[in-house]
């Protein structure tokens, strides 16, 4: 079945067409079409993500990335037949809350004939609510338009199915996945341990006491002046650092709570202990930014490997996912598939393709195509964009 995904829950615009098959023991995912854009540029001035700005963003983009998707999919049919006036009423109603979005919407479902598609998803929840209310407000609008069966995605539900996925091609593959699944999601807003002891039921095994891991690297980023999003800058800084055999930093940072016997993180004080040794040092060589760089993201790394370890051993797992932005570190992936082959050799590690580390589509529609066989459907009336929507 053909499945549209919509996912705008953060500062990526994303609509992916996928062609899905099959059932947890084989699910195939062909990606028809797949169209993204990244806001990074434009909240980089503000040093972080600005929800009124992300949602017209959004507003801004649904109709032409829907456009683009759909023509990659070879799905788009010029229409020459009207709206009918009832649903245009309907419509502009659903729609006043989107400056932006209806009357480009309008004319091109008014030029467009209805695609050969079987259900629509979309990210409902978490992340900043004014932006996924632009994607939920869009996503009705195409499924009482269209009239097909609309559901609701949660997004870290996306981004735990997806690193179960296994690239062939063109086609991700979920296949051969032992249970208990234990999924380390990491990203800006968060910062969680869940495990998956029967197919799509989670329990929260432990998660952040302050900020999410992603937020810590986009602040100390901040402090060493470098540029939002801070994952990648660090990230480049600490592997330099590493290259050149740089001695480590005389004073290590803390680990917060990797010796309680919880699954819990903390991350704010690592955070402070790297702005005070920014304070006691007047000016900062570069050198001096990328052993700092490497020092946090040490410690970081052996935190969250320490927690997954705990969170391994108390379910007995038998896979580990990560997943979220930060999994697409090159330095904690190195340090997972060490770790898991070193301490854990029973349990198989399953990292996401680089693509569907940080926010996209396709994820969502993957998700989204287990609820519908799952019998989920969700109506216009009643799906709410909720950002603090939970797994567990
Ligand atoms: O999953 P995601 O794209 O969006 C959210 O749902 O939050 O994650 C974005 C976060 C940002 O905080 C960004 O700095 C971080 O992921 N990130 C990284 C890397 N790439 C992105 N953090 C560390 N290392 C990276 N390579
Ligand atoms: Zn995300």
């Amino acid at each position: 079945m053909k499945i549209l995904a919509i996912e705008t829950s953060c500062d990526e615009t994303a609509i992916a067409i996928l062609d899905a098959e099959g059932d947890t023991t084989h699910a195939t995912f062909r990606v028809l079409g797949n169209a993204l854009l990244s806001q990074i540029d434009i909240h980089k001035e503000y040093g972080g993500v600005f929800p009124m700005l992300a949602k017209r963003e959004h507003a801004k983009n649904l109709v032409p990335l829907l456009a683009a998707a759909l023509e990659e999919a070879e799905l788009v049919h010029e229409n020459t037949q009207a709206l009918a006036q009832p649903l245009i009423e309907k419509l502009s109603v659903l729609l006043e809350r989107e400056p932006g979005l209806g009357d480009a919407l309008l004319a091109f479902l008014t030029e467009t004939e209805v695609p050969a598609i079987d259900a629509i998803v979309v990210t409902h929840g978490p992340g900043l609510e004014p932006a996924l209310w632009v994607g939920v407000n869009f996503a009705k609008a195409l499924a009482l338009a269209w009239d097909k069966p609309l559901i609701g995605a949660n997004h870290m539900e996306g981004h735990l199915l997806s690193a179960l996925a296994q690239e062939n091609g063109d086609t991700l593959v979920i296949e051969n996945v032992s249970l208990p699944v234990v999924g380390l999601l990491i990203s800006g807003g968060h910062t969680q341990i869940v495990a998956m002891k029967e197919w799509f039921s989670y329990e929260l095994l432990g998660e952040t006491r302050d900020d999410a891991v992603g937020e810590a690297f986009d602040k100390v980023a901040r402090m060493l002046e470098l540029p939002y999003p801070g994952g990648p800058e660090i990230s480049k800084r600490a592997e330099e650092a590493r290259a050149e055999g740089a001695e480590k930093h005389p004073l290590p940072f803390p680990r917060p709570m990797i010796g309680d016997t919880t699954c819990n993180f903390s991350f704010s004080g690592l955070k402070t202990a790297v702005m005070y040794q920014l304070k006691k040092m007047e000016s900062i060589t570069d050198t001096e930014k990328k052993a700092i760089a490497r020092e946090f993201e040490d410690a970081v790394a052996d935190v969250l490997w320490k927690k997954t370890s705990r969170a391994l051993i108390e379910t007995s797992a038998k896979t580990l996912v990560i997943g979220g932005g930060v999994s697409g570190n090159v330095h904690i992936r190195r340090v997972f598939e060490e770790q898991v082959a070193y301490e854990h050799p029973e349990v198989e590690l399953r990292i996401p393709p680089r693509a569907l580390t940080t926010d996209n589509a396709v994820m969502i529609g993957m998700s989204g195509y287990f609820r519908y066989l799952r019998g989920i459907r969700d109506t216009t009336d009643a799906l709410r964009a909720d950002g603090n929507l939970s797994l567990a």
